[in-house]
C-alpha cells in the first residue's frame, strides 16, 4: 500500500492566497505579543509544580531545570513562528502538518494536542483547586480532604484520621464554568489579557521582591541534592527529571507563534514575542524557584500550593491573600484560553472530516462549537477530578514535547520541499536551531520513558479513531472538498 496515501496535503499556496485576502486584521505589536504570550504561559507550572518539582526531583537546582526547558522551548518556538508566518491557517500545529507532513501526521499531531491543551486544561484546573481550597480556608471554610483532591490519593481527613480521596471536586466544578463560559461565547480579549497578565506578574514580583529579605540561605545547601539511586530523584537526573516536568510552566508559549497573521510587522515582532515572553518568563520562574527554595526548606514544598506555603511562613498575611487571589485569577484564564484552543482543534478536525460533525456542529444563537466544548468539558473535568497532578503533568509535556519535535522536523523539510514559498518569519540560523530543537525535545522525552509507555494505549486509541473513521470521512481524499474550500474552511475555522 502506497505510504502517499496517507500523506495527503493541504495546498499551502492555496492557504497563502486566501489568507492574503485577509479576514484578520493585521494591529498586533511587539508588546501585545509578548503580553499575549506570558498570559498563556504563567500559571499552574509555577504556582505548584515548581515547588513539587524542586521537593521530588531536583531541589533547589530547579533552577537549572527551569533554564533547560525554556532552552527547549526557545528553538521549539523560533520554529513555530516559521510555519505561523508561513501557514496562516487556525488551528495550530495540527494544521502546520496538514499541509506540510501530510493527513496521517496531522491526525498524529492533532491527536498530540489533545494532550497538550485537553489535559493541559485539567491539569490547571488541579492547580486552580489547590489555591481554591487554601484560599476558601482562610475564610473558615474546609472543603472536605477526600473531595479535594484526586481519586484514591491518600489525605489527612478532618477527623485526622488517613484517608483516600473520592474526587477533586473544586477542579471539576472549576472547568464546569469555563465550559459554560466558552459554550456562551466567552472568549478572552486582549484587554482582558493584559489586565490578567499585569495581575499575575505583580503578584509574582511582590512575592519575589518581600520573599528576598526572608531567605535563610543555608535552605539551599545542598543546591543539588544527592541522588537516592532512583533515576530522576535529585542529582544530575533529578535536574533533567525536574526539566521535563516543569516544562509544562513554558506550555502555551506557541500562542504568539499563532497569532503571526494579526501581527504588524511579523518578521520583527512574532521573534520579539516569543522570545520577549519566554524571556520574560523564565526570568520570573528562576527568580521564583531562588526565593521558594529560600524561604522554606524544598523537602516542605510538596505541596498544592506551594507558594501560598511560602508566604505563609513569612507571615504576612495580606501578601498571602494578594499571591492566592493573583494565581486564582491567573490559573482561570489560562484554563479559559487552553480549553478554547482544545474546541478550536478539534472543531478544524472535524471541518476536515477527520472526527464526526458533531465536533464542528454550530449553536445557532452562540455560534461556537458548543456540543464539541460540552463534550471536551465533561471529559477534561472527569480527568482532572480522578488523576494527580503528576501524572497529569507527565503526560501534558510528552505529548507537547513530541508535538514540538514533529513541528521542529517541518520547518526542516519544508525548507527543502518548498524552499520559495514566502516566509515573512525565518528561523536564524536555520541549518542548526531545528535540530537543536528536535535534539532537546527528544532528551526531555527520554526521561518521560514511563509515561510513553502508558501513552501506547492512546495512541491505539488514536489510530483506530483515524482509520476507523478520519480516513473514511476525509474531505480532502474524497474530494468532496475543491483545495479552494479547504483554504476557505481553514481561514474560516476561527470561529468566535
Ligand atoms: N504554562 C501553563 C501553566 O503553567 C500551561 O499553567
Amino acid at each position: 500500500m502506497a505510504l502517499s496515501k496517507y500523506m495527503l496535503k493541504k495546498p499551502v499556496a492555496l492557504i497563502q492566497q486566501e489568507s492574503e485576502k485577509g479576514e484578520l486584521k493585521r494591529t498586533l505589536t511587539a508588546a501585545n505579543l509578548v503580553s499575549l504570550g506570558i498570559g498563556c504561559i504563567i500559571g499552574t507550572g509555577i504556582f505548584v509544580m515548581t515547588g513539587q518539582a524542586a521537593a521530588q526531583f531536583a531541589g533547589p537546582a530547579i533552577i537549572l531545570s527551569f533554564i533547560l526547558a525554556g532552552c527547549c522551548c526557545a528553538f521549539a518556538a523560533l520554529c513555530y513562528g516559521e510555519l505561523a508566518s508561513m501557514l496562516p491557517v487556525s488551528g495550530s500545529a495540527y494544521s502546520y502538518a496538514y499541509a506540510s507532513l501530510g493527513e496521517i501526521f496531522a491526525w498524529i499531531v492533532g491527536w498530540l494536542l489533545l494532550l497538550e491543551y485537553g489535559i493541559a486544561g485539567s491539569t490547571v484546573a488541579v492547580g486552580w483547586s489547590g489555591y481554591i481550597v487554601s484560599f476558601l480556608k482562610d475564610f473558615h471554610i474546609i472543603v472536605p480532604p477526600e473531595w479535594a483532591a484526586a481519586t484514591g490519593m491518600k489525605v489527612t481527613l478532618a477527623s485526622g484520621a488517613a484517608g483516600k480521596a473520592i474526587f477533586n471536586l473544586p477542579a471539576a466544578l472549576g472547568l464546569s464554568v469555563v465550559t459554560m463560559l466558552l459554550v456562551v461565547g466567552v472568549k478572552e480579549s486582549a484587554t482582558v489579557n493584559n489586565i490578567i497578565v499585569i495581575i499575575k506578574v505583580a503578584v509574582i514580583l511582590l512575592f519575589i521582591a518581600f520573599g528576598l529579605f526572608y531567605i535563610t540561605p543555608a535552605n539551599w545547601h545542598p543546591f543539588l541534592p544527592a541522588n537516592t539511586g532512583e533515576y530522576g530523584h535529585f542529582g544530575w537526573s533529578g535536574v533533567f527529571h525536574g526539566a521535563s516536568y516543569i516544562f509544562f510552566a513554558y506550555v502555551g508559549f506557541e500562542a504568539v507563534s499563532t497569532a503571526a497573521q494579526e501581527a504588524r510587522n511579523p518578521q520583527r515582532d512574532v521573534p520579539i514575542g516569543i522570545v520577549g515572553s519566554l524571556t520574560v518568563c523564565t526570568i520570573l520562574y528562576i527568580l521564583v524557584s531562588l526565593v521558594l527554595t529560600g524561604i522554606v526548606k524544598y523537602t516542605t514544598l510538596d505541596v498544592p500550593d506551594p507558594i501560598a506555603v511560602a508566604v505563609d511562613a513569612i507571615h504576612l498575611p495580606w501578601l498571602a491573600f494578594t499571591v492566592k487571589i493573583g494565581a486564582i485569577c491567573g490559573l482561570s484564564s489560562v484554563m479559559l484560553v487552553l480549553m478554547y484552543g482544545q474546541t478550536r482543534i478539534f472543531y478544524t478536525m472535524a471541518r476536515d472530516g477527520l472526527l464526526p460533525p458533531l465536533f464542528s456542529h454550530v449553536h445557532p444563537r452562540f455560534k461556537t462549537p458548543w456540543l464539541n466544548t460540552i463534550l471536551v468539558g465533561i471529559l477534561s473535568a472527569v480527568v482532572a477530578g480522578m488523576t494527580p497532578i503528576e501524572d497529569l503533568g507527565d503526560l501534558v509535556n510528552l505529548g507537547t514535547l513530541m508535538a514540538f519535535t514533529i513541528i521542529c522536523f517541518t520547518v526542516f523539510y519544508m525548507r527543502r520541499k518548498e524552499p520559495n514559498l514566502p516566509r515573512p518569519f525565518k528561523v536564524p540560523f536555520p541549518k542548526v536551531t531545528p535540530w537543536l530543537g528536535m535534539a532537546f525535545c527528544l532528551f526531555l522525552i527520554s526521561t518521560l520513558w514511563a509515561t510513553f509507555v502508558a501513552l501506547i494505549p492512546y495512541f491505539i486509541l488514536g489510530f483506530a479513531i483515524y482509520f476507523g473513521y478520519g480516513i473514511r470521512h476525509s474531505r480532502l481524499r474524497n474530494h468532496k472538498a475543491s483545495p479552494i474550500e479547504f483554504a476557505q474552511a481553514a481561514s474560516e475555522a476561527d470561529l468566535a
